[in-house]
């Protein structure tokens, strides 16, 4: 017998986000088994049969099914999608007592269950969650992150697609810190083409006042709220950025993306995590990038961190 080993993911939570993670992973063959686990089992149930029926039109199989705890003794990811969700006018933090609620019903079986994948987290507060589960499940550091900060950075992308008029795939930005309202941008570390942003910018005068970065780091965290109050929730990107994660963790690829780590002694910080650029391949978080900020930006990152550390202790109680 050949030993050929089946990629299987286990999406735990058949919500908006867990089933638009699954169908992202699904469309990017991304997965050779999917796995939905939910309290409503029926839901979980009829999510998979739906997804997999989808599967029938696709050139590369897949298969699609609803499962127990048990399905994540050989999975090699779990994604953390459970949850209640966000209602309009609330922050991400505001859901804290709620998602550690659920979080310390599904640690229980998840821990019994023997699973020692990679754990990728994007229940909100995305940071602190990540950080209970990696407690609780007692689990190396590079096994157990959130998706963080990813989502912030691809709409920084489109925003500066469109301040710019250059297509997003030619500008590499990272937003960093909190995958809420206190997130940064380090604009000095954003180029267009290889190019330095504000050099890019520097021969266009109407380009350089539309580039205020305090603005557009704020119109970046209200896209999450501007898209729950317009719609009900927000799926399609973080289905996205979850494929691409379980994509460079499945192929090695040892790409940089922003995530939700623990950091210890990076930026100065130490017992926290928070969204920072990091090299994903197929043991998780290989390595964390420290890329070199500005007074002004390592100031707004500790404050970040300093959000994040305020209800870390009281997760932790
Ligand atoms: C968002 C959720 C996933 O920002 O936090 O869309």
């Amino acid at each position: 017998m050949t030993n050929i080993q089946k990629r299987k993911i286990v999406i735990i939570g058949a919500g908006h986000v867990g089933s638009h993670c699954g169908y992202s992973i699904m469309l990017r063959n991304g997965a050779d088994e999917l796995v939905y686990l939910d309290t409503d089992t029926e839901k979980a149930r009829m999510q998979a049969q739906d997804q997999d029926d989808a599967s029938s039109l696709l050139a590369h199989r897949v298969r699609v099914r609803a499962g127990t705890y048990a399905d994540c003794a050989d999975a090699q990811i779990v994604v953390m999608a459970a949850g209640v969700s966000r209602q309009p006018g609330q922050t991400r933090l505001d859901m804290f007592d709620s998602s550690i609620a659920i979080m310390n019903r599904i640690v229980v079986p998840l821990k019994a269950s023997g699973f020692n994948g990679i754990l990728i987290s994007i229940s909100n507060p995305a940071d602190i969650v990540a950080d209970f589960l990696r407690k609780r499940l007692d689990l190396p550091k590079a096994q157990v992150f959130s998706t963080g900060t990813s989502l912030d950075s691809a709409r920084l992308r489109r925003i500066l697609s469109e301040i710019l008029g250059v297509d997003r795939r030619s500008i590499q930005a990272y937003s960093m810190g909190e995958h809420g309202d206190s997130q940064m941008i380090p604009a000095s570390h954003i180029f267009v083409g290889g190019v330095p942003i504000r050099d890019y910018a520097a021969a266009q005068p109407e380009l350089l006042q539309k580039l205020d970065f305090g603005a557009i780091c704020r119109q970046d965290c209200a896209s999450g709220c501007d898209i729950v109050d317009g719609k009900g929730c927000t799926e399609f990107g973080i289905g996205m950025v979850c494929a691409d994660l379980v994509q460079a963790i499945f192929n090695d690829e040892r790409r940089i993306l922003p995530v939700s780590t623990l950091l210890e002694g990076e930026y100065g910080q130490t017992g926290v995590h928070a969204g920072v650029p990091a090299v994903i391949g197929k043991n998780g978080v290989e390595q964390i990038l420290e890329i070199d900020l500005t007074p002004e930006e390592q100031k707004a990152f500790a404050h970040s961190c300093d959000v994040i550390r305020g209800f870390l202790a009281r997760a932790d109680q």
